[in-house]
């Protein structure tokens, strides 16, 4: 079986840094960029050089001092844009053009005023004069989800005859679902002639919480890019979660036939990051990087992981870098789990201390949402138990 390797796309400091109430200094733009060539994505979208002189001055920086990830820079379709993309990249060992313009109807008539015709004439002209300066261009056709399938096609044809090396198909506003953007991405394969010169990128936002779903989806479709957020970050809902993506491809590899060159030790610190630059703080029941993502709270549950972590673990919190699962003590805790944390605490107590103590545990637990190892010592020194030397 061919396993292929999915290119990650991180667009944190782009897309993310849309989300509302999230605006990064130069310096901690840097450092994310530096965490994400750790984490080992194969590009870094570092900015919209053109938005705002501090992008770009990040982008710039970013370009000149982060070694190993392409570096792209975001353009709209028209030559200031491309051209101060390109200055802000230009000192990046692998720089990346992403050139992007709405190819759907309703974008057409009330955003850009253009007919088809046009659209395809600029694409041309964009995607040309973009490859002009740089050999790597990526081309978007925003909003392409809502657009007619066969024009899509037909601007995709153009802009990589143009010399576009990955055409982007963006779910701009988190509509589509898995099995219509899987069978979106197979209709470019088999209906865009020159596909072979150029990698299929998918770019899907989280509206109706599918981000994820339709990313994978596409990936099965035969899409050799994904572009996604740490935490998921995003403009309105956000975009596919990195952690997630990465995640599902590395746990269900076989599904997938495919890998990702991602580090995934590096996962957690990463997000943590993130969460503390931006601000934006990771839900405790988050996939992959939430504080429960790997606590067991009910005594079957912890039972079962205190035996095998395989009863109830997909994936090893070590993994993505969390040190150890987190056994959270409660009232759905079991003896076994309380026995094994007075051992992990260092008590050798004789099995009617034990039970004396646990009657203790879930009267307390029932008071107490969660029961933490202060309060098991608190009931030990009660009980008068004896700790080794
Ligand atoms: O969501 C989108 O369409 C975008 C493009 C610029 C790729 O972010
Ligand atoms: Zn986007």
């Amino acid at each position: 079986m061919e396993i292929r390797r999915i290119q990650i796309f991180d667009t944190t400091l782009r897309d993310g840094e849309q989300t509302p109430g999230v605006s990064l200094q130069t310096e901690e733009k840097v450092e994310i960029a530096l965490a994400l060539a750790k984490l080992q994505v194969d590009v870094i979208e570092a900015g919209f050089p053109v938005a705002s002189p501090g992008d770009f001055e990040a982008v710039s920086q970013i370009a000149a001092r982060v070694k190993g990830p392409v570096i792209a820079a975001l353009a709209r379709a028209n030559v200031k844009d491309i051209d101060t993309a390109y200055q802000a990249i230009k000192a990046a060992a692998k720089p990346r053009i992403h050139t992007f313009i709405a190819t759907s109807d309703i974008h057409l008539e009330h955003k850009l005023k253009m007919t088809r015709l046009q659209l395809l004439e600029r694409v041309d002209e964009a995607v040309r004069f973009a490859k002009s300066l740089t050999a790597d261009i990526e081309f978007s056709a925003e909003d392409a989800s809502r657009s007619d399938r066969d024009f899509l096609c037909q601007v995709f044809t153009r802009a990589i005859a143009a010399g576009a090396t990955v055409i982007n198909v963006p779910d701009t506003v988190g509509y589509t679902t898995p099995l219509e953007f899987g069978a979106l991405i197979t209709y470019i394969r088999e209906h865009v002639p020159n596909i072979s010169q150029a990698a299929i990128s998918v770019h899907c936002h989280d509206d109706l919480g599918m981000a994820v779903a339709n990313s994978l989806a596409a990936v099965a479709a035969g899409a050799e890019q994904v572009e996604c957020t740490i935490n998921g970050l995003g403009e309105r809902a956000g975009n596919a979660a990195l952690e997630e993506v990465v995640m599902a491809i590395n746990t269900r590899r076989e599904f997938y036939s495919a890998i990702t060159n991602v580090n995934t030790r590096q996962i957690y610190r990463t997000s943590r990051l993130v969460s503390t630059l931006t601000g934006i703080a990771v839900p405790p029941n988050k996939a992959i990087v939430g504080d429960n993502a790997f606590a067991h709270e009910s005594g079957i549950h912890q039972h079962g992981v205190l035996n095998n972590p395989l009863t109830y673990e997909i994936i090893s919190p070590e993994v993505v870098g969390v040190s150890r699962n987190a056994i959270v003590l409660g009232k759905h805790s079991g003896r076994h789990a309380f026995e094994e944390r007075l051992k992990h605490l260092g008590y050798e107590i004789d099995t009617d201390m034990v039970n004396n103590l646990f009657i203790k545990f879930k009267d307390l637990a029932d008071r107490k949402k969660m029961v933490f190892d202060k309060d098991i010592e608190a009931l030990i020194v009660e009980k008068a138990a004896v700790r080794p030397e």
